[in-house]
């Protein structure tokens, strides 16, 4: 496959309308010298992945504060472990939620611009891949037509409507808990200020205001299964060592599942958002 030289970031496709494999070394990484870049390249592949650069953890760090505003975790961690591990943290019953196709942050008034993820132990059977799917290229690949019926829509976004997919008879208690982490309502369609437009969907999606339910259902249900198809997705086989970094606010990510038993481990760290979705 050709390498296409962005300036001096060294770089290849992965798939046509998804994803770039960064092929330059951790030290011109870690110097800052090709942030702009790298995030400019990031806004137009979705996903950037950065095969075996075995970051520590103060190199993530000092990485993604390269790349833009870091965004701290709530009670101020730089890093976030995502494992099922409830000896490892404390939110592993609501990590079963990104078994399902999903964006971060709805609830944020401006979602956060990017996360970047590490390997740092493999399932032992190769379960837990992490899959994303590109919202910008998909949105841009609807028929005109299907464009219009989007326009001006807006869709309610509910923490509970994430918890339903692993838990879809909750008991009062349960649903009463997720009720009460909130709620949002969010534009269908994000117009960002770049000019280009992606899809705001999800399984936080749970209706479109002002459509009958089955009918917004239909909605939802045809725009994440048109956006997740083939052409718009990549899916991730984990080695140690390799990092990814996902525009959060043009694409959306799952993990394939793995059991709570599972000693999978990635260290997250995230970017601020720069625009609230309009
Ligand atoms: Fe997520």
């Amino acid at each position: 496959m050709a390498t296409e030289a962005i300036s001096r970031l060294a770089s290849e496709p992965v798939k046509p309308e998804i994803g770039s494999r960064i092929l330059s070394d951790k030290a011109a990484l870690l110097s800052g010298e090709l942030s702009t870049e790298i995030m400019e390249l990031l806004e137009q592949r979705g996903i950037l992945v950065f095969p075996q650069v075995h970051f520590t953890d103060e190199e993530q760090i000092a990485f993604t504060k390269t790349l833009g505003k870091f965004a701290p975790e709530m009670r101020g961690e730089e890093i976030y472990k995502i494992t099922l591990d409830k000896t490892q943290t404390s939110t592993a019953d609501y990590l079963k939620g990104t078994f399902f196709w999903h964006f971060d942050g709805f609830m944020n008034k401006v979602p956060i611009r990017a996360s970047l993820l590490s390997s740092k132990v493999l399932d032992p059977e190769g379960r837990g891949q992490t899959q994303f799917a590109n919202t910008y290229a998909a949105y841009e690949a609807l028929p005109p037509e299907r464009k219009a019926q989007l326009e001006g829509k807006t869709v309610v976004h509910a923490l509970a409507a994430t918890q339903l997919d692993h838990t879809p008879e909750p008991t009062w208690e349960e649903w009463q808990q997720w009720r009460a982490i909130g709620r949002a309502e969010l534009p269908l369609v994000w117009n960002h200020e770049s000019g280009r437009k992606s899809l705001v969907i999800g399984n936080s999606a749970y209706a479109v205001l002002g459509m009958e339910p089955l009918e917004s259902k239909d909605l939802l249900v045809f725009l994440r299964d048109w956006a997740t198809q083939e052409r718009f997705t990549y899916s991730h086989q984990w080695q140690v060592g390799d990092a990814i970094i996902w525009d959060n606010t043009g694409s959306l990510h799952r993990a394939t599942p793995y059991p709570a038993d599972s000693v999978r481990m990635l260290h997250r760290t995230k970017l601020e958002g720069e625009e609230p979705i309009v």
